[in-house]
């Protein structure tokens, strides 16, 4: 059992590799009962200033997994930060027993520091790391992937940065231009009904957002953008081998 969060379609691709059929977090958070039993379980995230989306936290705090092999595989484009320290110290905080995290580099969809048409073109081995991976997962191998000092102080840098800003900051990181036809495409990705399309123009509504920026990458007229400067606001991103309609059945919470 191997339950995913995606933006962009990375890691619902890891997600795909370890098992054929993975369970969408936007999607389950939506049951009552969230207690799951398996011989193995694992939750495949991006991560976001070096920690899990919000909704991932939640899915932890109101889950109970009855397994005897725990795993976190974390997504990253970047500089990881010390994502799997901060991700067991997430696990430690829920009751979650936890036995493997590792990270993988993959593109980077954060748009304020990145090119999308340069990330798509770096090699970032992701199918050498993912065979890692898999096989560390096959053989059920107990590990916390390493973090240094480095990472620490990284992470302590942004902390310290996000301290002198609004707590709500990035709730309002998104604008819909002129451009928008009222497509709906971005309402279909969206994995926290954060955007909908209200007299056929996009309205981003802040508050709940995870800041996945799914509906930016999405958008086909590259109608929504970022309230702060992009790297580059006409490239966009999806993972190579997933498609437009896995991300919307992944997010769309549209009934
Ligand atoms: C809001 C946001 C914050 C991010 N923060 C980080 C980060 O701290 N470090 C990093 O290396 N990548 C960061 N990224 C990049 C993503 O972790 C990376 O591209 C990930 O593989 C995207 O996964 P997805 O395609 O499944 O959404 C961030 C992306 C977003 C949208």
């Amino acid at each position: 059992m191997v339950f995913y969060f995606t933006g962009t379609g990375n890691s619902l691709y890891i997600a795909k590799q370890i098992e054929r059929e993975p369970i969408s977090i936007p999607q389950i958070m939506q049951r009552e009962c969230l207690e799951f039993t398996a011989e193995r379980i694992g939750i495949v995230a991006p991560v976001y200033g070096h920690e899990v989306p919000t909704m991932v936290k939640e899915f932890l705090r109101k889950s109970v997994f009855y397994t005897n092999y725990f795993y976190m595989i974390l997504t990253y484009g970047n500089r990881h930060g010390g994502a799997a320290e901060l991700a067991k110290k997430l696990c430690d905080e829920c009751g979650v027993s936890v036995n493997y995290i590792n990270v993988i580099l993959m593109a980077d969809n954060w748009l304020p520091g990145f090119d999308m048409d340069e990330q798509k073109k770096i090699d970032k081995k992701v199918e050498e790391n993912m065979d890692k991976i898999l096989s560390d997962l096959a053989k059920r191998k107990n590990m916390i992937s390493e973090v240094t000092d480095i990472d620490r102080a990284a992470h302590q840098q942004f902390l310290d940065r996000m301290s002198q800003m609004p707590a709500d900051v990035w709730q309002h990181l998104l604008r819909v231009t002129e451009n928008c036809v009222g497509c709906g495409t971005c309402e279909k990705v969206c994995p926290s009904s954060s955007i909908h399309v209200v007299d056929g123009k996009a309205v981003h509504i802040p508050g709940n957002c995870q800041t996945c920026l799914a509906c930016a990458h999405a958008c086909p007229q590259k109608a929504i953008q970022l309230t702060i400067p992009e790297a580059n606001p006409d490239a966009r991103y999806r993972n190579e081998h997933i498609s437009l309609h896995e991300i919307m059945e992944s997010n769309c919470q549209l009934s």
